[in-house]
């Protein structure tokens, strides 16, 4: 049986250990030989990886565990690249999310001004990331992307480094069909849903179980409840009380809009008045993450290096680790499984531009997704994800020519923002708390 090089970027994330589970969990059809965790921050790696070991220990003793900040090292020979950077970490996303609060605009990690400055930051990291896989990797090396704003990025590699072999993913769309099957009472792996957008901003049309089709059934429902399931069976992940109470506000998105179910994430530009007026301008979702999963995992090492016990399943965060590694055993075995993934719209969807970088179902092959063809699109889904596809397409470009007016443009094109004096302010506040991240905006 082939045995395979994984390193997981970004491995001091709160996410890896979870990751790290689901993948040593499928040892026996996807065996690794190696794991290695690459990050720019040794220190916040080493605290990780005293938890990443005693997952090892628990799941696959055999593989080889290293801990490296060096490229050469973390990348030579890799054949698959797990994605997981934040860019000047939760202490930015807190800016991110409190500037645009602070003119009463929408702030959030990846929707709104939020996620263009989030964007601004990841855009070169991942492409010297994507540098290094060319470098170092495995010729059919393959990069599976959870970095974020995940939207942008994807738009931003496929122009700048448009031969990578790199699949954007976003477990959202799978976190949500996990709270369908909740709802439908059913396995999410026998969910298959239908669906269009872009990531963070999309809709399922159609919704079945082995088979049958459930869209109207599940309707019903989410009109009423949101994703909010009958009965409290979620996992660790999106269970907090921001959490459920974003997964309830789709009934109101649901009750207005009774043509598709919503991606949560639609909250931000269909429901942005009611979030900011609900949002504490100085307690945000930054500082519940590292008042919360940030400090629970610090505070596990510190305890395990004093008392030697230590709780591995809270850690262990279901979809979001058995995603990636499903996407990846797709590219491994080319098993063409089914999944919504970022693919270049190319005709997917028939009325936006072929540019576009869409969220659609895609048969995951060897050579990369396949996506299904989705047809057109009726006026009011295709001219809100215009405006915020024209958006990410503009800071992109701002990025790239280093341009300030396309800066702006972007800012002020975003439905999130009402006006090109808020936009300005916004992006004059987000220039100077970047001063380190951004490229020079002239
Ligand atoms: P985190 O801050 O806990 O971890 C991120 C790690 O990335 C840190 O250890 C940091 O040092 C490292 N890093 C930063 N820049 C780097 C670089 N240039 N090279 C290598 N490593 C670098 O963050 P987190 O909350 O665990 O999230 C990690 C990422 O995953 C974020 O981008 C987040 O938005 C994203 N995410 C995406 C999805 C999705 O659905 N697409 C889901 C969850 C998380
Ligand atoms: C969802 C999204 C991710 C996002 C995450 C934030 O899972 O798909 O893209 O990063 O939520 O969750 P958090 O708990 O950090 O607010
Ligand atoms: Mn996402």
């Amino acid at each position: 049986m082939k045995k395979f090089k994984l390193v997981i970027v970004g491995g001091g994330s709160t996410y890896t250990p979870g990751i790290v589970k689901s993948l040593l969990s499928k040892k026996e059809e996807f065996k690794i030989s190696e794991l290695r965790l690459y990050d720019i921050n040794a220190e916040r790696q080493n605290k990780v990886g005293v938890i990443v070991k005693k997952v090892v220990e628990m799941f696959d003793p055999e593989v080889k565990l290293v801990l490296t900040t060096d490229p050469e090292e973390g990348f030579k020979d890799a054949d698959f690249v797990f994605a997981q950077m934040r860019v000047g970490l939760y202490k930015m996303r807190e800016q991110d999310e409190k500037i645009p609060l602070k003119y009463d605009v929408v702030g959030q990690e990846t929707c709104g001004p939020g996620g263009l400055a989030y964007g601004l930051r990841t855009i070169y990291p991942m492409v010297e990331m994507i540098d290094f896989c060319e470098k170092y990797a495995n010729k059919n090396y393959w990069i599976v992307n959870y970095s974020n704003p995940a939207a942008i990025v994807a738009k931003a590699m496929y122009k700048l480094r448009p031969n990578a072999r790199i699949l954007n993913i976003c477990d959202m769309p799978v976190a949500i069909m996990r709270n369908m099957a909740n709802i439908l009472d059913c396995d999410r792996h026998d969910i298959e849903a239908d669906y269009f957008g872009l990531n963070h901003f999309g809709w399922f049309t159609k919704i079945r179980v082995s088979g049958e089709d459930k869209t109207e059934e599940l309707k019903a429902y989410v009109k009423e409840y949101g994703y909010i399931p009958p009965d409290s069976r979620s996992e660790v992940r999106h269970n907090d009380a921001s959490w459920l109470h974003t997964f309830e506000n789709a009934k109101h998105i649901m009750q207005m809009f009774p043509k598709y179910l919503p991606n949560t994430y639609m909250q931000y530009y269909l429901l942005g008045d009611r979030i900011v007026k609900e949002a504490d301008k100085n307690h945000t979702r930054a500082n519940e993450v590292m008042e919360g999963r940030e400090k629970k995992i610090f505070d596990a090492v510190d305890q395990y290096n004093a008392t030697g016990q230590i709780d591995l399943t809270q850690f262990f965060t279901g979809v979001h680790g058995e995603f990636i590694v499903e996407v990846a055993m797709s590219l491994a075995f080319d098993s063409r499984k089914r999944h919504l993934v970022m693919v270049e719209n190319n005709g997917a969807i028939k009325n936006l531009p072929d540019d576009a970088m869409v969220e659609v179902p895609a048969y995951i092959t060897k050579d990369g997704p396949e996506p299904i063809r989705v047809g057109e699109i009726p006026t009011f889904y295709k001219g809100i994800i215009e405006q915020q596809e024209a958006s990410e397409k503009l800071v992109v470009e701002a990025a790239i020519e280093g341009s300030y007016e396309k800066a702006l443009m972007a800012f002020t094109m975003n439905k999130t923002i009402p006006s090109a004096f808020v936009a300005k302010q916004i992006l004059d506040d987000m220039i100077e708390a970047n001063k380190e991240y951004w490229p020079d905006l002239k």
